[in-house]
């Protein structure tokens, strides 16, 4: 079952692309509700699911989990929960994208809520270090492990929505945010003149599982203020320097991370369901 997702995602290369960034990022939401896969239930008349929050606009691929979960319902019903999927989904989307393998505890239940006010505990864009530390550090992580989940951000692309506030009239003396390269904000308005929706990657090699992001950091081409904020703070500063520099170290500490917040109030028991249609509670 670890290699279910293979012949799932590797139909096309820009699903692939996609998915895979995606797998990782829906990973990282559940650092709010726990990992209970409340992410992927569809909204109905009376209850609006985190899935419609604009926090969660980014994420896509639902459709490839439900195709995961209707292989292994196939095979043995009402076992695998969809909350289990992601977790192998995001394990094995950074291994493709050539990064770390780790392996993921398994067992974890439905949650039978999921409603939008639960977004409003994501992580902003716009947080500064410290508020990432105590965010994080109340969720138990360190800052090392934090500074690592950050690395997550190697993956992927943001919406200009998501960062334009860097970009023109960002405070009372600064028009541009003056942690941000003047070539690098330069490029990013010249992206973002194409709307909101746009996207900008948060690396150079954005599908590649690498250590690129920290050397972005260091050259401040840090996209969200939220990444840019690490090197602005002495410990952050040299967690990023080491992971710049090492990237056994980054792989590492992330896999350790990962596997610490797929267990994050991981519903088992009563507590719980294992849901036949990954989108609706039973
Ligand atoms: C440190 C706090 C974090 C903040 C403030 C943050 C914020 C964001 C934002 C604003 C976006 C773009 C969303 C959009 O354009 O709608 C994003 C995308 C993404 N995030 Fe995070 N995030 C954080 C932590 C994480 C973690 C822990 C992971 C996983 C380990 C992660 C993985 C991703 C990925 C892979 C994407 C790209 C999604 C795609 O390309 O489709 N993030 N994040």
């Amino acid at each position: 079952m670890n290699r279910l997702e293979l012949s799932l995602t590797a139909e096309e290369t820009d699903t692939e692309t996609e998915t895979t960034a995606n797998s990782v990022a829906k990973s990282g939401s559940e650092l709010a509700q726990g990992c209970d896969g409340s992410v992927l239930i569809d909204s109905t008349k009376g209850n609006t699911t985190e899935k419609d929050s604009p926090a969660n606009v980014i994420l896509r691929g639902y459709e490839i989990i439900d195709q995961a979960k209707q292989a292994v319902e196939n095979q043995c019903p009402g076992v695998v929960s969809c909350a289990d999927i992601i977790a192998m989904a995001a394990r094995d989307a950074v291994h493709w994208a050539g990064g770390v393998f780790y392996e993921v505890p398994k067992g974890r239940k439905y949650g039978r809520r999921s409603k939008i006010e639960d977004t409003i505990n994501l992580p902003p864009a716009t947080l500064n270090s410290s508020a990432l530390i105590s965010l994080f550090g109340r969720r138990g992580f360190s800052v090392q492990q934090m500074v690592a989940l950050s690395g997550g951000h190697t993956l992927g692309v943001a919406r200009c929505s998501t960062f334009k506030n860097r970009l023109s009239k960002f405070d009372s003396k600064n028009d541009v945010d003056p942690a941000l390269d003047p070539t690098y904000a330069k490029s990013l308005q010249q992206t973002c003149s194409a709307g909101d929706d746009t996207q900008a990657p948060f690396d150079w090699t954005s599908t590649s599982f690498d250590n690129q992001y920290f050397k972005a950091v260091q050259s401040n081409a840090g996209l969200l203020t939220s990444d840019q904020t690490l090197f602005g703070n002495p410990t952050t500063r040299a967690i990023v320097n080491y992971y710049a520099m090492n990237q056994a170290g980054f792989f590492y500490d992330f896999s350790q991370a990962m596997v610490k917040m797929g267990q994050l109030d991981v519903k088992e028991g009563d507590q719980g369901e294992v849901r036949l249609d990954c989108r609706k509670i039973n």
